[in-house]
């Protein structure tokens, strides 16, 4: 078996949040970092999603041409997210070559197939500008609430659903012209309620799907699937190969989910060298793949959907999902996080007030799996000091300066394991079995909960044991708990390395572990032998630093927590 991964694409325009990471990249990179870890072949894929008027908007609001734009923001995203420490395979974008040319075909086997139709529909018009207006291009009033900038295809305020030519009193999102007329355009349609059935089918076979997807994907189904414009009146995006269709591209979600495929076919290119054979190897019938994808809530309709219709629609073997995980919202407080009101943490902020793993941490123990959960400063605060600070790095910092000067900074040698070494030797394999298997099952705050019990077995036994006071009435005694204690350091690394990889990554230097010491597979790691007696370590620095009160006021007044 081969483990294919791909999180949700974000959008190219603007940094993203602490919600987007939780709610996609962030889980995704956590199952890869395992799974590789188990000695499984992972192919971990994501991409920029590059179309759409948010890329075009923000583009002209930047003055740059939109191929400049979308570059500028690709490397900035990209080199965000390796500090944060994803392990993407390949970090691609939808504006390739290889992109363009999958997109085209995959409507060319759509159309062969008899379900994509023409039809003529009204478009919003700008007569000043000389263009339609699709999408965000417009905004105006809602007609259902009366919000006065919602946008041309979704009130933000009430949520609905909207068409540009819904809107009260439209303007241009440009240039705020209301010189706007209604003008009927060309525009191809997939034969959504032709294929029903067999996304059906598909849907209904998916036993394991968790909860929130299952539902999703049958409340659309129930409510009746409709033909869906594939093309807008826009110059940025991949281009429609149809007569009369020159001026026209796709639209971002149809061609959005087709960018696993294509950035695929880049990583193949760029890193594998052998182009046709690598990348289908994953996609096209593969024998033995598991395919796992990440999402936040609102990606479902698309992954559950669209993209399965358009992929049995083109009739080909395509791989398809089989666990589609979905995330509720991580909010901000009580309210949203949001990219356009700038409300919440974003990334390039986060890594500026602290290092990769307190967030990677702090947010996999809250993220929002069964409902909606809240970002606070104050949880925050409680997750770094009590669980990172206090309980693996005040363990680890006091074990190894304690050893330091005592044993000479190399593993002691010590006596024998009595009963309470064979107590933490249960215990630990109990908490590194509910561990694998939460993470197998991808139940991600529980798996870090399991890792947190982890720390807390170790902490239990050195008051139980008490080395220090040991150490002046029975030195061997005393060496037999620090040698269990470094390799139980050890086992703290490789257990913790999916969640903080980086923290993981010191551990294994001050240990001075070769490359086989440090990967292991989580069932079989519990082995206080692996360390012997004689292995020289080195101290390193506290692990984490604890965030006291004061600070965590300034930060709440810097974010507007709490209004
Ligand atoms: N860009 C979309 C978002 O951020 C997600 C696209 S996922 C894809 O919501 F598969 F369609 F690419
Ligand atoms: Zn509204």
């Amino acid at each position: 078996m081969r483990y294919l991964i791909t999180s949700a694409l974000p959008y190219i325009n603007g940094i993203k949040h602490l919600g987007n990471l939780v709610g996609s990249m962030l889980p995704a990179d956590v199952y890869a970092r395992f799974l590789r870890q188990e000695g499984e072949t992972v192919l971990y894929i994501c991409a920029t999603d590059e179309h759409g008027t948010p890329a075009e908007l923000a583009a002209a609001e930047a003055g740059l041409e939109v191929a400049d734009y979308c570059e500028r923001q690709h490397k900035l995203q990209a080199d965000i997210y390796s500090r944060f420490g994803l392990s993407f395979d390949h970090f691609g974008r939808t504006s390739s070559k290889y992109h363009h040319e999958l997109t085209q075909h995959f409507y060319q086997r759509l159309d062969e197939n008899g379900f994509i139709e023409e039809r003529e529909i009204s478009q919003m018009y700008s007569i000043d500008e000389q263009r339609f207006l699709p999408d965000r291009y417009v905004v105006g009033a809602c007609p259902k609430c009366g919000y006065e900038s919602a946008r041309g295809d979704q009130c933000e305020n009430c949520t609905s659903v909207l068409n540009p030519t819904d809107l009260l009193n439209p303007r241009s999102a440009i240039s705020g012209s209301t010189n706007l007329e209604i003008r009927q355009s060309r525009h191809l349609f997939l034969k959504l309620d032709a294929l029903s059935d067999q996304v059906r089918a598909w849907v209904e076979q998916q036993d394991e799907w968790p909860a929130l997807t299952k539902s999703i994907a049958m409340k659309w189904l129930n409510e009746g699937l409709q033909s869906r414009g594939i093309t807008r009146d826009l110059i940025w995006g991949v281009p429609v190969p149809r007569p009369g269709f020159e001026h026209k591209v796709f639209y971002v979600w149809f061609d959005a989910p087709i960018g696993y495929l294509s950035a695929t076919r880049a990583w193949a290119v760029e890193t594998a060298g052998v182009e046709d054979q690598d990348w289908k190897d994953w996609w096209y019938a593969p024998e033995a793949v598991r395919y796992t994808q990440f999402m936040a809530k609102d990606n479902l309709p698309f992954h559950t959907i669209m993209w399965p219709a358009t992929i049995l629609g083109a009739r080909d073997p395509w791989k398809m999902a089989n666990y589609i995980k979905g995330f509720n919202w991580l909010n901000y407080y009580g309210g949203k996080f949001s990219t356009s009101a700038k409300r919440g943490v974003f990334l390039d902020q986060a890594l500026q007030i602290l290092p990769a793993d307190y967030w990677r941490y702090a947010l996999m123990a809250s993220a929002p799996e069964s409902s909606d959960s809240a970002f606070t400063w104050e949880q925050f605060q409680t997750k770094v000091n009590k669980e990172l600070a206090d309980n693996l790095g005040n363990f680890v910092n006091r074990i190894l300066k304690f050893a330091a000067s005592r044993f000479d900074a190399t593993v002691p040698p010590g006596g024998t394991p009595g009963e309470a070494e064979d107590r933490l030797q249960e215990s630990c394999q109990a908490s590194l079995n509910t561990l694998h298997m939460t993470l197998h099952n991808l139940e991600f705050r529980k798996a870090t909960e399991a890792l947190c019990g982890l720390w807390t077995i170790g902490n239990q036994y050195i008051d139980e044991r008490a080395p220090w006071a040991l150490f002046k009435q029975n030195r061997e005694e005393a060496a037999l708990v620090i040698r269990t204690c470094i390799n139980l350091i050890r086992i703290y690394a490789i257990a913790a390395s999916p969640f903080i990889p980086f923290t993981s990554q010191i551990l294994f230097d001050a240990l001075n572990l070769s490359e086989l010491e440090r990967t292991s597979c989580l069932k079989a790691t519990v082995d206080f032998t692996v360390l012997s007696s004689g292995r020289p370590f080195k101290v390193p620095p506290p692990l984490f630093q604890k965030l006291d009160d004061a600070y965590i006021a300034e930060l709440k007044a810097q974010f507007g927590g709490g209004e």
